[in-house]
């Protein structure tokens, strides 16, 4: 017997919560020690290797795979012809090798599986496939005859929302802007690729998957392979980035089990970077129409917010860039609308900050746009357009510090006593400005379970299938069971990371440390509880045990509007030789809820900050209309910052206590820092140059022929 919480069981003399620690799994990451979905040691394991289409709508009449299967090391080859039958279950992506016809180029034709990746990819380029293509329709237009506004769009928000009368609005305004903004295609470019390795084992399934999501993805592959869910065990311990392509499953995971099943024995399938590009999801690209309209004191009267983006022929997935303009700021007059296409091209996906990166993109511009129209500065005009409850929905926020994050983040950056004129800064070859943006993430919670267990030797078990991509998850988690429990954060043993544990949501949407940690403070709690009122205060040698489900408390929620919000200041320069522009500086200050641990929060807000201005300056996909190819398609010519792209980022936030959340406070942290930044380096591009970008990324094409 120990006794629990008494002399026995060190006391916390502190809270674990509010305290900066490093990753638990830091030193097995940086040892190599760290396995992930591919590096696990799987006896007698084969190799798969994908063939892609080249054609972007189409059909295969035949693949001849008989000079592959005559190879040395090649064990088996899957086509549609003879690809096992997979049940719907919602995402026609996931049907891979279900029928002859091509939605996109780079589709999955064939499989190749051999004893060794080299045999397998060997194998691939003997593979003939005859497919026949038509022309592809492949570029996103304003004009498209076909875009249509949808129901809904992502995240189940209504296509459109309409307040008063923006025309009326803008008729009666003083100050006016009326800009079209284009962001580009984006891939996420996680530095693990999506990698599978899957095995049979009495009929049962497991697999070892680069996911954000191992309860989804056991979910999904039990409806494809038409199994029982507790016949599936998905494990995702260590996870090398995911940025939301990682979000839902892609076809890796569903070819390497379909491959398992073919040969008989355990597959590895780790998709080259080349192949992620269209296999693994991108953002789309957008299109934004921006009006608004101001009375001569700079009080908003009309926003107008029109969003075009694509989608595949597979399935219709919306990106939500205008639904932040519904919150954003105060107007009497507002309209928000989502049209979309279907084009053959792979279907997009989930990309950090899905909706409110584009879309912060086109209406923080324009809101510069503004202040540049009526004079006005940029912080101020925001402050001045703060709204008191969510000028659509009219009910509260349940905290909101957009304003301050402005005043302190003018404060830090040295705002005051800006010179607003554009283009008269500078230093030798190069113009100088800074610019402003705000930036705003939702907070959402979903449902999750988890396990808390106590141990007769002062072990405290805490096991949720959270996935770590990189964040953190499994250190703040610990942290705040450590807090649930009220014990040393040493004391606590955290398990993430495996569809057995039961079931939890996806590493996605900012939601991970809000929805896993209610249910690991709801089972810590419990546990505590049960060990009093049951055992005394002791726990017997058998140990103790409890099982939380938080979908009754998260569903059971008075109603608020709840978001994170954040300033971002920068600095440039630009070149008048050359039209490159360098970013000097870069300030982010967030209210973003109670923040769990300093030191890996630093690094999301940074990482979000830093992915922000990649898309500012560099990233962008580049689709060949001819082939619907797209062919930035590798990290050679698909360019993300570096390190000499980002001299310095300074991170603060405010400490923000917001009691309608969860029983931490906490408001999700993991993508608000890239929302805003790619505007905050266009507006101070304006300001050093007196050149308004509206394409991202800002080039030398924008820059060079005035810039002189
Ligand atoms: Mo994030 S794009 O919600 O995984």
């Amino acid at each position: 017997m120990t006794t629990f919480l008494t002399s026995l069981t060190e006391r916390a003399t502190q809270p674990a919560v509010g305290v900066g620690s490093p990753r638990i799994e830091a030193w097995d990451k940086v040892t190599g020690r760290a396995p992930y979905a591919v590096d696990h040691p799987v006896p007698g394991a084969a190799y798969a290797w994908v063939v892609q289409s080249t054609v972007a709508r189409g059909v295969v009449h035949d693949v001849d795979t008989s000079r592959a299967l005559a190879e040395e090391g090649v064990l088996g080859v899957l086509w549609h012809g003879n690809a096992p039958h997979l049940e719907p279950v919602g995402d026609p992506e996931l049907m891979v090798l279900q029928s002859p016809r091509i939605a996109y180029r780079g589709q999955v034709v064939a499989v190749v599986v051999a004893t060794s990746p080299e045999a397998a990819r060997g194998g691939a380029d003997l593979v003939r496939v005859r497919e026949e293509g038509t022309t592809a329709d492949t570029v996103l237009r304003i004009d498209h005859p076909a875009l249509y506004q949808p129901v809904q769009v992502n995240a189940g928000y209504p296509a459109r929302s309409a307040i008063g009368d923006v025309d009326a609005g803008l008729a009666e305004a003083a100050v006016r802007v009326d800009a079209t903004y284009h962001t580009p295609a984006e891939h996420h470019c996680a530095m693990e690729p999506h990698a599978t390795t899957a095995f049979w084992e009495h009929g049962c399934l497991v697999v070892f998957d680069s996911t954000q999501a191992s309860t989804a993805a056991r979910d999904a592959l039990a409806g494809l392979f038409e199994l029982p869910p507790q016949a599936v065990r998905v494990v995702n311990e260590h996870v090398g980035g995911g940025f939301g392509s990682k979000g839902t499953m892609k076809v890796n995971t569903v070819l390497a089990a379909m491959a398992a099943r073919l040969v008989g024995r355990p597959v590895k399938l780790a998709l080259t970077r080349q192949q992620l590009f269209a296999l693994a999801g991108y953002r789309t690209p957008t299109i934004q129409r921006i009006r608004l309209g101001a009375t001569a004191q700079g009080r908003l009267l009309a926003i107008g917010h029109d969003a075009v983006s694509q989608t595949s022929q597979l399935s219709e997935f919306v990106e939500q860039s205008a639904v932040l303009s519904r919150h954003m700021y105060a107007a009497p007059h507002r309209l928000t609308t989502h049209r979309v296409v279907a084009l053959d091209v792979p279907t997009p996906v989930w990309m950090r900050a899905p909706g409110e990166c584009p879309g912060a993109f086109a209406l923080e511009s324009a809101i510069d746009e503004l202040a540049s129209a009526g004079n006005w500065d940029p912080v101020r005009l925001r402050i001045d357009n703060e709204p008191p409850v969510h000028p659509e929905e009219r009910i509260p926020f349940s905290s909101r510090h957009l304003v301050e994050c402005l005043r302190d983040g003018a404060e830090r950056f040295g705002w005051s006593g800006r010179d607003p004129r554009p283009a008269v800064r500078r230093d030798g070859e190069w113009l100088l400005g800074t610019g402003v943006a705000a930036s705003t993430y939702p907070s959402i919670t979903w449902p999750s379970t988890a396990l808390a267990r106590a141990t007769a030797d002062q072990r405290f078990d805490v096991e949720v299938n959270a996935a770590d991509i990189g964040t953190g998850a499994r250190t703040v988690l610990r942290q705040i069971a450590a807090d649930a429990l009220d014990v040393p954060a040493h004391c606590v043993a955290i398990t993430v990371g495996d569809s057995a544990i039961g079931p939890a949501t996806v590493a996605g949407g900012s939601t991970g440390t809000a929805s896993w940690g209610w249910a690991v403070t709801k089972a810590c709690r419990l546990l505590r509880e049960r060990i009093h009122r049951d055992h005394g205060g002791r726990v017997p040698d058998g140990g103790v045990a409890v099982r939380a489900d938080t979908t009754l408390d998260v569903r059971d929620r008075p109603e608020f509007s709840r978001h994170a919000y954040g300033a971002q200041f920068c600095q440039v320069r630009v070149s008048t030789v050359t039209g490159e522009v360098r970013v000097d500086r870069l300030l982010g200050v967030f209210a973003a809820g109670r923040i769990v641990n300093p030191t890996t929060a630093r690094s999301q807000f940074l990482g979000g900050m830093t992915m922000g201005l990649s898309g500012a300056l560099l990233e962008r996909s580049i689709l060949d209309p001819r082939t619907g190819d797209f062919v930035t398609g590798d990290l050679a010519a698909y360019h993300v910052a570096v390190n000499a792209d980002v001299p310095r980022v300074e991170v603060s936030w405010l400490d923000e206590h917001d009691p309608h959340l969860n029983p931490m406070g906490v408001k999700g942290i993991g993508e608000i820092g890239i929302v805003g930044t790619a505007a905050a380096v266009a507006n101070a591009v304006h300001h050093a140059t007196g050149i308004r970008v509206r394409d991202l990324p800002i080039g030398l094409e924008h820059l060079v022929p005035r810039s002189r």
